[in-house]
């Protein structure tokens, strides 16, 4: 019934000027003059371009194309919906203040505001054990798993999901954890790929999966959308413990999950001791743009010597970092306020109809959809397919931005990852040309 047109990739050389938006005195410039500093290997050795920014290249190249055509973005996974009006009231308020001599404040805490981290760790964290001195504040969920890279070193070897979130396994190339990428499958060796498909009820092998330093999972997974069991996470952290290995649980679409599942590693008895949780307001609140999210390092997680991991990530965070903006931390506290979360479980909720609707028009394609319930993202199978492919022929049909599973890993190259993040008369629209292709 899908039918596959063959389209040639675009070499990578062609996307970069693609891309490219220098005057011509800045090319100029480029091509005139290169200083005597070779590049960082490590940079070399990522794959050619950053999944994201090659899909928007696409998406220029199809605005080329069709210069009328209303392109329907179900791909980068970016939230539309406007702040909740307490939380945006809480932020300008704040900026106010600090328009005055008795309000104005400098630099904070590099660990973030004693206030915030103790509401994280009161509503989020309940009955967990998780201290206020445990979290930190941070810009984001991103920039803590770089700067947990920094933390680990080149030395660590790592586990990812397969597939999964593409900035560990990046932050690891940038680091030097990894050997060289293998060009058929666009693999890392010296990573440790532990496959999750609908075979394995998204959920890895445990038994074939070789000791790491670093296990990095992501619950709920971007991108199959899959939140992982009670029993599962239990493995996990029972795996970790065996191996004396440390989990970086990214829980940066934990609001999603409604079926009874964990939402935070620390629900499982014994990951004080075995894991690192890395957290984000983006897609709580629809922060992606304004900036906060935060990690939890436990006292209990210690290194082979004894050394406290938190006293190092503390020292990271003091040098790297100094603190994550007043004016966000302020939103950030009102977000997990009673009412604030009232408005952030309905934020959540608008986009899981969104889901709801995407699941139901793959359905009537005849179409194998995964994720979509306790995640924001729905996995879609085109099975015996290349997902760039995939990719190219929705773009080309109906004029709606995906993303290709192989961009997440190996295990991805037959799904396409589409995100219910959008607003609903979008999302009804791309139904509705969905549905189109069947006629
Ligand atoms: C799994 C996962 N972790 C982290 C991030 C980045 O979050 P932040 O916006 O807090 O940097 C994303 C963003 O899409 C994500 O999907």
């Amino acid at each position: 019934m899908w039918k596959i047109f063959s389209f040639s990739l675009m070499p990578c050389k062609t996307l970069l000027q693609t891309r490219a938006s220098l005057t011509v005195q800045e090319t100029e410039n480029v091509t005139d003059f290169r200083t005597k500093v070779s590049r960082n290997p490590k940079m070399e050795m990522l794959r050619c371009n950053y999944l994201f920014p090659e899909i928007s290249a696409r998406e220029a190249q199809h605005l080329k194309k069709y210069p009328n055509a209303e392109v329907i973005s179900l791909g980068i996974g970016d939230t539309t919906e406007p702040l909740p009006d307490i939380v945006a009231s809480s932020m300008a308020n704040y900026a106010y203040k600090l328009a005055t001599p008795a309000g104005y404040r400098g630099y904070g805490a590099e660990q973030g505001s004693k206030e915030l981290r103790k509401r994280i760790s009161e509503t989020l964290y309940k009955d967990m054990g998780i201290k206020d001195t445990e979290v930190f504040i941070s810009d984001g969920a991103q920039c803590d798993i770089s700067r947990l890279q920094l933390l680990f070193g080149a030395n660590m070897s790592i586990a990812v999901q397969d597939p999964t979130f593409p900035a560990y396994v990046d932050s690891g190339v940038i680091i030097g954890q990894t050997g060289d990428v293998e060009k058929e499958s666009g693999s890392y060796q010296k990573i440790e790929y532990m496959t999750c498909g609908p075979q394995n009820s998204f959920f890895p092998d445990l038994s074939k999966t070789a000791r790491t330093d670093i296990i990095f999972f992501c619950n709920p997974n971007n991108p199959t959308g899959h939140a992982a069991s009670w029993q599962q996470l239990e493995r996990l952290v029972q795996f970790a413990q065996e191996n004396g290995s440390i989990i970086v649980y990214d829980a940066a679409y934990a609001v999603y999950i409604t079926e009874g599942r964990p939402r935070s590693i620390y629900e499982i008895p014994g990951a004080r001791k075995v894991a690192i949780e890395v957290s984000s307001f983006s897609k709580i609140v629809g922060f992606t743009g304004v900036r906060l999210g935060w990690t939890v390092v436990p006292e209990e997680l210690l290194y082979s010597n004894g050394f406290p991991v938190i006293k190092d990530f503390n020292r990271i965070v003091c040098t790297c970092f100094n603190g994550a903006s007043r004016i966000a931390q302020a939103g950030g506290l009102t977000a997990l306020s009673p009412e604030g979360f009232k408005a952030v479980l309905s934020l959540a909720d608008y986009y899981k109809e969104n889901a709801e609707i995407l699941l139901e028009t793959f359905r009537l394609l005849g179409l194998r959809a995964y994720g979509g319930i306790n995640a924001p993202y729905l996995w879609v199978h085109f099975p015996g397919s290349n997902s760039w492919d995939v990719f190219n022929e929705i773009l080309e049909k109906t004029h709606i931005i995906t993303v290709p599973g192989s961009g997440f890993g190996p295990a991805g190259k037959e799904f396409i990852r589409v995100t219910a993040f959008g607003h609903r008369e979008k999302i009804l629209e791309a139904s509705k040309r969905l549905r189109r292709l069947l006629s």
